[in-house]
């Protein structure tokens, strides 16, 4: 007979001590269930990325993306508020908003031409005269929570009731927290240009991409080469949040192709609780949404932002990203290899460095947590 759901769930110790604990088991890695319980709890439960602040700039602009399986769209009203709906129309349930962003005067399904204002409501239904007890005023978009932080928009599911229940966390502010919210604002990211963002697919389980990240600089020295050169690997230190984990790094001299474009004192790299990361060097911000698309199919979400965004900085700022590229593939190709041997029967769990993997533990606890309380409330079988 194969384990339950909470067997899997409880598999895993949270109280072992750093020195003491196991990573999360391989069954999170490969268990559709786990896939299930994640999109209803960590994903469909938490602050997510909706879209940056700067594709949002005009009344009717507009960002269309995805949460825990649920179409949704972002859009500046006349009022100038920006609003969050899901994206699915009162009608027969199409997609409302077909673009992955851009600026509308109004909202019109493609399907039988149903229109909604820029606030939501429901204006335009061809063709229903006569239709009885249809109030329009009750058959706007539904809407979803949204609140701002930096360069970003975040978006929550779930109705007002469900999420003071399921997260004592009420405000975007609560959950990043004041020490991650000040250290943040002293980089200065409101100065910063976006300029490009790139997509990668990978054939693994979203966590291998967010363990991967967390591992405190113990694969820089063997996967990145070009990348080690310019850290110093033996400074690297590693602070946690309650939400949030930030590794850092002082840069040192090292391969000119990556030190013309990754300059600075010190390189930073914050995770935030459970897919969103920000790295900064001087100058340089690239930020990685990770986007879970099946149990072993992940997309990464890469925007990169620069200080000078000018013409003559374009060829500097191409290279920067060119190098993050490079670094990119290499961690690609590490994540499929170690999705492959989760798979394994020789495989169920490894111990963590207690000097490089503490955010890994982190983020362990964490996902427990919210898969604890996932199978206790739904009483998954
Ligand atoms: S589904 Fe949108 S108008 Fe019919
Ligand atoms: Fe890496």
């Amino acid at each position: 007979m194969r384990d339950s759901l909470k067997d899997i769930v409880d598999a895993y110790d949270p109280q072992a001590p750093l020195a003491e604990a196991s990573t999360i088991p391989s069954s999170w890695y490969t268990d559709q269930r786990i896939f299930d319980v994640e999109k209803q709890t960590v994903f469909a439960r938490s602050w997510q990325i909706a879209a940056r602040i700067d594709q949002l700039c005009e009344p009717g602009s507009y960002v269309t993306t995805e949460i825990a399986g649920e179409p949704i769209v972002i859009v500046r009203g006349n009022d100038s508020v920006v609003r969050g709906f899901f994206n699915v129309c009162r009608h027969h349930a199409a997609a409302v908003m077909t673009e992955a962003e851009g600026q509308a005067n109004q909202m019109r399904c493609p399907y039988h031409g149903w229109t909604y204002s820029l606030e939501g409501e429901l204006k335009g239904t061809p063709d229903f005269t006569g239709v009885c007890n249809f109030d329009r005023a009750r058959n706007g978009l539904a809407s979803v929570q949204i609140a701002t932080w930096e360069n970003w928009l975040f978006a929550r599911l779930g109705s007002e009731q469900q999420r003071s229940l399921a997260d004592p966390n009420a405000s975007l502010a609560e959950f990043l927290g004041a020490e991650l919210v000040s250290q943040i604002q002293a980089l200065g990211l409101a100065g910063l240009h976006w300029m490009e963002r790139r997509r990668y697919l990978l054939n693994c389980n979203w966590k291998v991409f967010v363990d991967n990240y967390l591992d405190g600089g113990y694969h820089v020295p063997h996967l990145h080469k070009g990348l080690d050169s310019v850290l110093d690997y033996s400074s690297y230190t590693i602070e946690n949040g309650a939400h949030f984990s930030l590794q850092s790094s002082p840069m040192v001299s090292g391969a000119d192709h990556i030190q013309a474009v990754r300059g600075g004192k010190r390189a930073l790299y914050y995770w935030l609780y459970p897919n969103f990361m920000i790295n900064w060097y001087e100058g340089v911000l690239d930020t990685n949404l990770v986007r879970p698309l099946a149990i072993d199919r992940t997309e990464v979400v890469f925007d990169f932002y620069f200080a000078d965004a000018s013409e003559a900085a374009q060829e500097r700022n191409l290279a920067s990203i060119e190098v993050g590229e490079r670094i990119q593939r290499e961690d690609l190709d590490i994540c499929e290899s170690v999705q492959r041997g989760l798979r394994s029967r020789a495989y169920n769990a490894g111990r963590l460095s207690v000097r490089r993997e503490a955010g890994e533990h982190l983020f362990h606890r964490l996902l427990y947590a919210d898969l604890r309380a996932g199978v206790e409330s739904a009483n998954y079988p």
